[in-house]
């Protein structure tokens, strides 16, 4: 059985329609890793998979029930969301934003338990937030704050995590520690992961299940990476002419861009090479 799924989906902002007929099913247990270039609907897809957005048409499944019949605590007790751009109260400090990812865990007139307070713990420490535990928020720099906003989702302990692009704002090294984190919860902690990533060679690395989009077609290809990317692929989802290699480290589909195509035109500036 399939946790999570969604069928034949059309995905709408008011007038403006972003897919249709979708069918997803995140694998039990998968880091699934969804990429597309920008706006073709990854994050509208994010958003309908958390019940954030209504589709058009179609259904979303939660353990086989429509997760429009769930109550908004129950599913925030089973999903947990990143979205790809947060706002935190004013003033808020980091200890206090990450404490608000044990709300649907509250119940009324139930005090702060110590089940709280360790998972508070835990999320400061696996993310590396908790000597930023007293400063604002708004004061942290955009790889603090992304990596505080990641311990309030954990915080939630949900077995299942739909992350909007968790690696943007970070350096190199703190990319890869927040994606060892997430592949560590799928491998040891039984969680579930649905990550959007723009790094096509960082997704291939880490993702058990692959869903690629493209603009107005919604999902072109799904799997496991080394069955489903090639240079014909990313050739025709992003118009980047690459080649694909065995990634040196892990044997994982490696993209390399091809090299510029330098044309000189009567000794002026060179023009962009034209992909269609
Ligand atoms: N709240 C909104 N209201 C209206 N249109 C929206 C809204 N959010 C997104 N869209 C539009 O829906 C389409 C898909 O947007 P979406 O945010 O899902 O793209 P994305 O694949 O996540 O892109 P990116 O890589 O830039 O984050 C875009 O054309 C976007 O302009
Ligand atoms: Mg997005």
């Amino acid at each position: 059985m399939t946790r999570l799924r969604g069928e034949d989906l059309t995905l709408a902002y008011d007038e403006r329609v972003v897919a249709t007929g979708l069918d997803v099913a995140v694998p039990d247990g998968s880091f699934t890793v969804i990429v597309g270039p920008n706006a073709c609907g990854k994050s509208t897809l994010l958003k309908a998979l958390a019940r954030m957005l209504k589709p058009r048409a179609g259904a979303v499944l939660l353990d086989g029930k429509a997760i429009s019949s769930y109550r908004s605590k129950d599913v925030a007790r089973l999903l947990g969301l990143l979205p790809q751009t947060s706002i935190a109260p004013g003033g808020i400090t980091t200890g206090e934003l990450v404490a608000r990812g044990r709300y649907p865990h509250q119940r009324v007139l139930r005090q702060w338990s110590v089940q709280d307070e360790a998972a508070v713990d835990r999320a400061m420490e696996l993310t590396g937030v908790r000597e930023l535990a007293d400063r604002p928020v708004d004061e942290l720099s955009g790889g603090q704050r992304q990596r505080v906003w990641l311990a309030m989702v954990l915080a939630q302990q949900t077995s299942i995590l739909l992350l909007d692009e968790p690696t943007t704002f970070l350096d190199i090294a703190h990319q890869v520690e927040v994606l060892d984190l997430c592949a560590d919860l799928h491998e040891d902690g039984g969680h579930t992961l649905v990550a959007v990533l723009h790094d096509l060679n960082q997704a291939c690395r880490y993702a058990t299940h692959l869903i690629v989009m493209k603009p107005g077609r919604g999902i072109v290809a799904q799997g496991d990476p080394a069955d489903i990317v090639t240079a014909e692929l990313v050739r025709d989802v992003f118009g980047l002419p690459c080649r694909v290699i065995d990634d040196p480290e892990t044997g994982t589909p490696l993209v390399v861009p091809l090299r510029r195509q330098r044309v000189a035109v009567g000794g002026t500036a060179p023009q962009l090479s034209q992909v269609d």
